[in-house]
């Protein structure tokens, strides 16, 4: 193979590698986490956030030092290659600061058109989400495939409440009302990671969020699209992978989901500018 042409077997791999180390660090500090900052009044950071992040990063580094890393705590570390590796090292910090046991280590690959590799590793349940585009998505390496749900009042979907929902009226309140009442049930897990990966694996039919950074959807989104599923923006727009605004689905509701938004954004707030912008 020539040198110019990844290698992504090896880099999903390693991927895997670094999540399952990364979830054991979050499992064995489980119950101890010291919450060392607040990045807004609602959003914290854990010295385990930090700490699992620095482990993946020199895994990374080790292995692969031309490769550049966008990780959610410590920012981006640019590199000559094309390839990028997008990291949420604790996906549910909410929930980890609260010994509330449902999170996620999350990390994508990116070349230059999209992400290629992504894994999502929820270290409480030992289930580990791998997928590779063009290929398939597995959960512990039984493949997967979205549910077969086609109507909306018989759909078990999930969301995610934007860290500025005091101060910013777009706050998902008259969404998740209104999906509420159409659907049998909206869940809110507290990890946008794993809320891609249950749709990947049919054990939701939805999901929707939007103010969302890359590292809460680069391997989720994968998973979803290699299952089968369907992604967008709230508009219907072609999700780009990385967005900041996601709408998922088994496809047979994504027209429904879309029409339940867009008939409560029409009649209410003003989108905020910064999630204008896919
Ligand atoms: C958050 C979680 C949550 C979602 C938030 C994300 P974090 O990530 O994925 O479910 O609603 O929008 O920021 O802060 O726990 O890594
Ligand atoms: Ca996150
Ligand atoms: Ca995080």
């Amino acid at each position: 193979m020539p040198s110019s042409v990844p290698d992504w077997e090896t880099i999903l791999h390693l991927a895997i590698t670094l999540a399952r180390q990364a979830g054991a660090e979050l499992r064995r500090r489980f119950g101890r986490q010291v919450i060392i900052t607040l990045k807004s009044e609602l959003d914290p950071v854990t010295d385990a956030d930090q700490a699992v992040e620095t482990l993946i990063r020199q895994g990374i580094q080790a292995r692969f030092p031309t490769h550049a890393i966008q990780g959610e705590e410590q920012g981006e570390t640019r590199a000559e290659g094309p390839l990028r590796w997008i990291v949420d090292p604790l996906d549910g910090t909410v929930n980890y600061a609260h010994s509330f046991p449902h999170f996620a280590v999350s990390i994508g690959v990116a070349d230059t058109q999209a992400v290629q590799v992504g894994v999502v590793y929820d270290p409480m349940r030992d289930e580990l989400f791998t997928a590779r585009r063009g290929q398939s998505a597995w959960l512990n390496g039984v493949r997967l495939a979205v549910s077969g749900t086609t109507a909306l009042q018989r759909a078990l979907l999930a969301t995610g409440f934007p860290y500025d929902r005091r101060r910013n009226d777009d706050n998902n309140h008259r969404e998740f009302v209104a999906l509420n009442l159409a659907s049998q049930g909206v869940r809110r897990p507290g990890s946008a990671a794993l809320d891609l990966a249950y749709v990947a694996s049919g054990r939701l039919d939805g999901y929707w969020e939007q103010r969302l950074g890359p590292w809460d959807v680069a391997a989720g989104a994968l998973l979803v699209e290699c299952a089968g599923g369907t992604l967008s923006t709230y508009d219907g727009t072609p999700f780009d992978g990385l967005g900041h605004q996601v709408v998922a689905s088994n496809g047979h509701l994504h027209a429904a989901i879309l029409a339940q938004l867009a008939s409560v954004r029409r009649t209410a707030c003003t989108p905020s500018p910064d999630h204008t912008t896919p």
